[in-house]
């Protein structure tokens, strides 16, 4: 099993680890499930905190796998019931966080398996294209999908994102995270080899 440590909290770009170590980070909706993706990818249910309430992530954790990467949890994407000022300041911090890039090895954005990527999954698709970054599209709760259906979901959600393929995952069932662990080495080597 890979070792796993929380190491910060950032709240602002003077707390960003200085660069070296690959970054894998999670980006998604309020309430998808990118904290408890990371605790299954993990193998640890209290890496980091999750919550049936949105909007419980609230600064960039970092947490170090195996002494190789670092998994990043963002705050949710268009928490509604933040106020004004405080979705601003998200915003503002997020977009400083994307733009340091040479260290972020994989961006993985996830969308609700259950429904059509939202206005919101779109706006923020639209968004990290102009980054550039390597990307994969993960479905989350497919635990909650029949066979049938995860199939209709999935064609559905890759139509939306452009034609990019889609990783059906549960972090209840733990569905998909062999897929996403092998995307997440390929990306790791990836970075590691365009260093030298
Ligand atoms: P924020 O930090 O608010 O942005 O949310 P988040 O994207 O980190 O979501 P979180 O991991 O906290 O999960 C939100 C809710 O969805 C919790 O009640 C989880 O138990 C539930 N959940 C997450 N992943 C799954 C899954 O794969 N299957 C099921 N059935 N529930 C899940
Ligand atoms: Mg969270």
């Amino acid at each position: 099993m890979v070792q796993a440590e929380f190491i910060k909290s950032a709240v602002s770009e003077r707390d960003f680890p200085s660069k070296g170590i690959p970054e894998v980070v999670f980006t998604g909706r309020s309430n998808v499930g990118k904290s408890s993706l990371i605790n299954r990818l993990a193998g640890n249910q209290k890496l980091a905190r999750t919550s049936s309430t949105p909007g419980k992530t609230q600064s960039i954790n970092y947490y170090l796998l195996g002494r190789r990467f670092y998994f990043v949890d963002l705050p949710g994407f268009g928490y509604a019931k933040a106020g004004k000022s405080a979705i601003q300041k998200w915003k503002d911090l997020i977009e400083r966080y994307f733009h340091k890039q040479s260290t972020i090895a994989l961006v993985i954005q996830l969308v609700d398996s259950r429904m059509p990527p939202t206005g919101i999954d779109l706006q923020l698709a639209e968004w990290l294209d102009e980054f550039q970054l390597p990307r994969i599209v993960v479905a989350t709760k497919s635990d909650k999908l029949s066979n049938n259906r995860k199939s209709q979901q999935s064609r559905l959600i890759s139509k939306f994102m452009g034609g990019r393929s889609v990783v059906m995952s549960s972090a209840k069932t733990g569905e998909g995270s062999r897929e996403i662990w092998k995307q997440v080495q390929l990306a790791a080597s990836e970075a590691d080899a365009s260093k030298t």
